[in-house]
């Protein structure tokens, strides 16, 4: 069990995502997750920042603008807008969209190199090396495969300049120490276990500039005209700027050293998270985050998700099909929140059917109906036997354990077992075939059916807002009346 549960007040983030391209279902499936964790410490009564945002500088964007014909701000203000409008329609609510081209953060990651330069962790060096624009860094001999990137099957850039080099080496012990011992949680233990691989490897100091003649598009070194801040600092520091560092002391005090903070990652960036940036903040004195969870990538019918291949998920296409609510469940539920997984696009439908349609919606219609029938009265509001709150106390205590564990997946899956037993109650007791004359004992059926309904509700909420939303209050309410929250799909 992690320690976050002892705290009141949580940071959770997702990275920014780069504006060069659209939302993908890669994106939404980190927002989505940040989301509902967000939602459920919130229902926790635990005080709750959740952030996300774009990531607009450096040479990726900079080409990619100019290949459309159009400025490199004017695609930031364009794509960023599409980040914003996807969360939207997938009723993501974040507190704060950081964009890297805001005033109030690039005044913050200048602060912030300048506090690496104060505390000696900046020098300047000659470097020759390979880039690779796809992953905006140098590559090292691992990551290349006959000459090309191993992520990018693309030439890296030969080159040579004069830059500011951050000195990793010097924090390298006590990063992998913090990470050792869980002052810096990596989760899932697989994550910790690769990351702390990667410190036998030969890790080098890493440029923290690029020469401005080169890379325009970026934030000018505070003590250096000619040079532009690596984008990967300028990204990582939005962590920090966003809740006040360089700008609001007390703002920043309260979210960042008061508050237990998850980074939510996918796991192609996890060095930098797990060793640069950690290593940067401890050179600049300031707190480490608490947790990076570090998700797994998923693929497409086996495939690399890929505007190549030409199988990349647009979520809008989800969205149309089926609607906020359900594209937010089919997402999460595919396979284990730290794991790698595949995603099937056609069985979505059938999962649709049998999971939403036939299993939460038809439980929800089934219980109304019956409350319906009996015209039952929820207030005052009743307990349920103890036998029957007994029967679901596991499924209460793995689904509270899964959550504060971040374990989506098993969350989701215990409510959905709990969905099917509830159905087998009512199977098993088949009220209608009690004589009515026994009211009391229908009666005490239809209370612990709506008493299960209702954790189901608590329980899915999060991930389900809105249709559950409106479930609550009609439960609230005592109105019964037919509902048809997820209608079957027909082909
Ligand atoms: N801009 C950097 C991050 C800077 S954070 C300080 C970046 N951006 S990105 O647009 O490439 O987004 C990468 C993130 O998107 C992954 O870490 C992951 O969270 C999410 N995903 C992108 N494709 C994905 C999959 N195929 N599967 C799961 N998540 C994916 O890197």
């Amino acid at each position: 069990m992690i320690s976050m549960i002892n705290k009141n007040r949580i940071l959770i983030t997702t990275p920014i995502y780069y504006v060069n391209d659209k939302p993908h279902i890669g994106h939404a499936y980190t927002t989505l997750a940040a989301d509902v964790l967000a939602r459920f410490f919130r229902t926790q009564g635990k005080e709750v920042f959740f952030l996300t945002g774009t990531d607009e500088h450096g040479s990726k964007i900079a080409e990619s603008a100019e290949k459309m014909g159009k400025s490199p701000k004017q695609l930031c203000n364009e794509n960023s807008q599409l980040y914003k409008e996807a969360w939207r329609n997938l009723n993501v609510k974040y507190d704060y969209f950081t964009r890297t081209t805001d005033k109030k953060h690039e005044k913050a990651v200048k602060k912030f190199v300048e506090q690496l330069k104060e505390k000696g962790a900046i020098y300047e060096r000659n470097y020759e090396g390979l880039y690779c624009i796809g992953c905006e860094k140098f590559l090292i001999s691992q990551e290349l495969i006959n000459g090309l990137c191993l992520y990018h099957k693309t030439k890296p850039q030969k080159i040579s300049e004069k830059n500011y080099f951050f000195q990793l080496k010097n924090y390298l012990k006590k990063v992998e120490k913090a990470i050792i011992n869980n002052k810096l949680e990596i989760q899932p233990f697989s994550a910790k276990q690769e990351v702390l691989g990667l410190f036998k490897q030969n890790l080098d100091d890493f440029s923290i500039s690029r020469q401005k003649e080169r890379v325009k598009w970026g934030i000018e070194v505070p003590f250096d005209s000619e040079q532009t801040i690596y984008v990967w600092i300028d990204a990582l520091v939005n962590y920090i700027s966003a809740i006040g560092y360089g700008n609001n002391i007390k703002e920043f005090k309260k979210w960042w050293d008061d508050s237990y903070a998850i980074h939510l990652l996918g796991r192609d960036i996890l060095k930098f998270h797990a060793i640069y940036w950690p290593a940067m903040l401890i050179a600049g004195g300031i707190k480490l985050p608490d947790q990076e969870f570090i998700h797994g990538f998923f693929t497409i019918n086996n495939q690399k998700m890929s505007k190549t291949l030409g199988n990349v998920i647009d979520p809008n296409k989800l969205l149309d099909k089926f609607g906020a609510d359900a594209a937010r469940y089919l997402l999460l539920s595919q396979f284990p929140f730290g794991s790698d997984g595949n995603i099937q696009e056609t069985k979505f439908e059938e999962q649709y059917n049998s999971n939403l349609a036939n299993g939460l919606g038809n439980l929800i219609e089934r219980t109304f109906a019956l409350l319906r029938k009996y015209n039952y009265k929820a207030h005052p509001l009743k307990s349920a036997t103890k036998e029957f709150e007994n029967n679901f106390k596991k499924h209460e205590e793995e689904y509270y354990y899964c959550m504060n564990n971040l374990d989506l997946f098993k969350a989701l899956e215990n409510a959905f077992s709990l969905t099917r037993e509830i159905d087998k109650y009512i199977n098993k007791k088949k009220p209608w075939s009690i004589p009515l004359d026994k009211s009391k004992e229908i009666n005490t059926i239809l209370t612990n059916l709506l008493s299960g309904l209702s954790k189901i509700v608590v329980f899915l909420e999060p991930f389900i807002p809105s249709k559950l939303d409106l479930v609550k209050k009609r439960i609230n309410e005592g109105d019964f009346s037919k509902i048809n929250l997820f209608p079957r799909i027909v082909k």
